[in-house]
């Protein structure tokens, strides 16, 4: 009986036409078919999407592939499908291009699935790198003729960041610190303190912790090689309610360049109750204002005897809190276009705003300013209120650069104009007379050097970074003291040197 019920099974499948399924495998070259006449050629794909997979390949490793899945159109055509091929182009600093082949193992017989629904493969493959713009595009096979219309549909994929769901598992992601969780929390203990505290990570053992508004107004390093949750009380002259907490981790494989957290100072909890309950009032009576100081002091007391010991208890170096009583040396900064804004002109900023005490002017924070005024006349206005004008170059020449720091949020680089060639030509006339010429100084970061066309930066004094870190701290620490004089304030702060 059993056997006959075998039988009229195996029967039956091989009478039921099998599901065509696909083979996809890599395809560099022109397909076989571009090489022959074909009189008819198959439609054109229905919908194409792309996401990232999470896909283990060792016991904790995992890679991060694209899942391409298409649907086929549901007419007469697709009887003709062959294969479909898909070619993936990743626009990051290195660009790459690559394809494969699917083929329908079996030919379709009809326009949908037996079982009613839209025939729908997907391919899981080609490796995504974080936030990079990846171009799909596919065409089904044989394809059109050579000078025909080749039906095709393509598809535009950004890859998210390292901090996202997925992503996170990159190996490269991973090293950045993407599995760390600082969980950072941050409150203002009183008009002076910032009580900030976060998850140290096994990654690395320096972090720099910034409490900033429009500018920094604050930071602290904290030294912690284990994982532990640290505190540090971070010293500010303005309000703190509200700013952001920027957590700067340093770790060996990413360097200056790992993954940024950010937090908010909220007011901190009122600390207990220190008053008895009214009824108590006419016993205490004139005993109240007594008790009450006396209450004060003891708490006054033990806060600075919490702080002290705390502070003793991480190490940390001494935090060089931002002092708004000191002259802040106004820096125009003017880079081409084509350095990564993010990579590199943010991380300039950065250094030169809590490193050097510089207020910076940059183009892509003053863009309606620029708009109202015209490029010529803020270009001028900007250089007359400014000590120092640095001309940044760099080789760091990405192709695709992520989002913009902090202030910018929301503009983005095609309606950035090109304000270097423009600097360079109305600033020229300084950069031949003795007098002017100091107010100029040009920056490398990288290798990269002056061009041909801008030879008369030449004159200017030159710095390349890191390497004359030291001397460009010097050179600016020179325009603080000299600006002080200026405008009648404290001494230079000695953080510029410090570094
Ligand atoms: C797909 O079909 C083409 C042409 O028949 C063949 O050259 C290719 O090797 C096949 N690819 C796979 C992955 O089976
Ligand atoms: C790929 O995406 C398709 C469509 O969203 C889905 O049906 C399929 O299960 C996904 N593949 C994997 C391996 O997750
Ligand atoms: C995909 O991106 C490219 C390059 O940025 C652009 O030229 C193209 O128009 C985009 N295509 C789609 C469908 O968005
Ligand atoms: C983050 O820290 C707060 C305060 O220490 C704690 O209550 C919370 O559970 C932590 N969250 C996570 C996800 O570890
Ligand atoms: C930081 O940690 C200390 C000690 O655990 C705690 O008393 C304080 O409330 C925390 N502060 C914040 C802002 O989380």
């Amino acid at each position: 009986m059993s056997l006959v019920l075998l039988s009229l099974a195996v029967l039956c499948r091989s009478a039921t036409p099998r599901e065509p399924a696909i083979q996809c495998g890599h395809e560099t070259g022109p397909s076989p078919e571009w090489m022959v006449q074909h009189t008819l050629t198959p439609g054109d794909l229905r919908d194409l999407q792309v996401q990232p997979l999470k896909t283990r390949v060792a016991s904790k490793d995992y890679s991060i592939l694209m899942n391409i899945s298409w649907i086929l159109r549901a007419d007469a055509s697709i009887r003709l499908l062959k294969a479909t091929k898909i070619c993936v182009t990743g626009k990051s600093s290195m660009q790459s291009y690559s394809c494969v082949r699917c083929n329908y193992t079996e030919a379709f017989q009809s326009q949908t699935r037996p079982s009613g629904g839209k025939w729908t493969f997907s391919y899981v493959g080609f490796p995504v790198d974080p936030n990079t713009l990846y171009l799909i595009g596919a065409h089904n096979i044989p394809n059109a003729n050579i000078n025909e219309d080749s039906p095709s549909l393509s598809v535009n994929f950004t890859s998210p960041g390292c901090l996202h769901h997925i992503m996170k598992y990159k190996k490269q992601c991973i090293g950045g610190g993407s599995l760390w969780d600082p969980n950072i929390t941050a409150c203002k203990k009183n008009e002076k303190m910032v009580e900030v505290n976060f998850t140290t990570s096994l990654l690395g053992e320096r972090y720099m912790v910034l409490i900033q508004r429009n500018m920094v107004l604050a930071f602290s390093y904290v030294l912690e090689n284990k994982v532990t949750r640290t505190s540090v009380i971070i010293l500010v002259a303005e309000e703190s309610e509200g700013a952001v907490v920027q957590l700067i981790p340093y770790f060996s494989t990413c360097g200056n360049d790992c993954i940024r957290r950010k937090g908010t100072v909220v007011l901190c909890p009122e600390i207990g109750v220190l008053f008895p309950p009214d009824n108590n009032r006419s016993m205490l009576g004139g005993w109240l204002p007594l008790l009450l100081s006396l209450l004060v002091a003891a708490w006054v007391l033990v806060a600075g005897v919490y702080l002290t010991w705390r502070r003793g208890k991480i190490k940390k170096i001494p935090f060089l809190p931002a002092n708004p009583l000191l002259p802040l040396v106004k820096v125009l900064v003017v880079y081409p276009l084509e350095i990564c804004f993010h990579h590199t002109v943010c991380n300039f900023t950065e250094f030169l705003q809590t490193h050097c005490g510089s207020e910076v002017i940059l183009e892509r924070w003053q863009k309606k300013k620029i708009a109202e005024m015209g490029p010529v006349q803020w270009l001028t206005t900007q250089k007359q209120a400014a000590d120092k004008v640095i001309f940044l170059l760099s080789n760091d020449i990405h192709m695709v650069c992520d989002s913009s720091c902090g202030q910018s949020e929301g503009s983005h680089s095609e309606n950035s104009q090109d304000l270097f060639p423009l600097a360079f030509n109305l600033f020229c006339s300084d950069l031949r007379s003795q007098t002017h010429v100091h107010k100029y100084l040009v920056v490398y970061l990288g290798g990269a050097d002056v061009k041909d066309d801008y030879s008369a930066l030449r004159v200017c004094p030159q710095f390349h970074l890191m390497k004359d870190t030291a001397a460009f701290h010097t050179e600016l620490l020179q325009v603080r003291q000299h600006v002080s004089v200026k405008r009648p304030s404290l001494a230079c702060h000695s953080s510029c040197a410090s570094v």
